[in-house]
């Protein structure tokens, strides 16, 4: 069953038809809302809004272990995460979607593995490609049958938060290669990766990044939520296909 992990924008998936929710207490804490199952169209899907229900948790604040500790458990087959990020690259416009492929890590102070403590051994994973390659092959699928303009191929850096960024920031970001930014991309690509649960993420741009384009002179906030409530319409159409709705049947 796949899992979905909704960010600023998608704090409840509106064409999920709820069977039920859990509770989940892991070794880790708490995740950051009761998971959520149910169907879209008839297929199994399960939900879970990495801020939490009232979108209060920060991005610093999210239990990225539980969280995937407990999509793990209830047997999921893959996760698509839902971000919304900040346009660096030129071509990148708010309300675009993008499909990235890689990134680069700038958080700090979060538990970022399930590899230590107790004894366990030492362990390193690959992590060249940090997002499932079949996952995004159907991704990609999805948008080209439904015709959605998806931007293929991006580089993701997390940043810290939940501050937002300073333009000399972002242009550092720039010069390390960096095509997107976000803040909640780390360390959820990586612990998924320990679990061996496929990953793979859509980012939607909600704005450019600090300094560049319409936020040349700072990040104007009321624009935001617009921008990404007309996107996530879209991304409710990905996931809708991904799961395996067929356009003539509703989805
Ligand atoms: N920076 C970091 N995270 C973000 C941004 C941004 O500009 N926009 C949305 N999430």
């Amino acid at each position: 069953m796949l899992a979905i992990i909704g960010g600023s924008g998608l704090t409840t998936l509106s064409n999920l038809d709820v069977s039920h929710r859990e509770v989940v207490r892991t070794p880790y804490g708490e995740p950051s809302g009761a998971l959520v199952f149910g169907q879209i169209c008839g297929r199994p899907a399960m939900f879970l809004p990495r801020h939490g229900y009232g979108h209060t948790i920060a991005p610093h604040m999210v239990n990225y272990c539980a969280n995937l500790w407990a999509l793990h458990h209830y047997r999921a087959t893959g996760v698509i995460s839902v971000a919304s990020v900040g346009g660096i690259r030129g071509d990148l416009q708010p309300g675009d979607l993008v499909l990235p492929h890689q990134i680069i890590d700038y958080t700090w102070g979060r538990k970022s593995t399930f590899f230590e403590g107790n004894g366990s051994p030492v362990r390193h994973i690959d992590f060249t490609e940090p997002y499932d390659g079949d996952l995004r092959q159907r991704i990609r699928a999805a948008a080209n049958e439904l015709a959605i303009d998806l931007k293929v191929g991006a580089v993701y850096a997390a940043t810290q938060g939940p501050r937002l960024e300073t333009a000399a920031e972002i242009d550092r970001l720039e010069r390390d290669g960096a095509d997107v930014v976000g803040m909640t991309g780390m360390p959820e690509a990586v612990l998924a990766r320990e679990l061996e649960l496929p990953y793979a993420a859509v980012n939607v741009v909600a704005n450019h990044a600090a300094g560049r384009g319409s936020s040349a002179n700072g990040i104007h906030f009321e624009q935001l939520e617009e921008v990404l409530q007309g996107a996530m319409g879209q991304v409710r159409l990905l996931i809708e296909h991904l799961v395996g709705c067929q356009p003539e049947n509703g989805g």
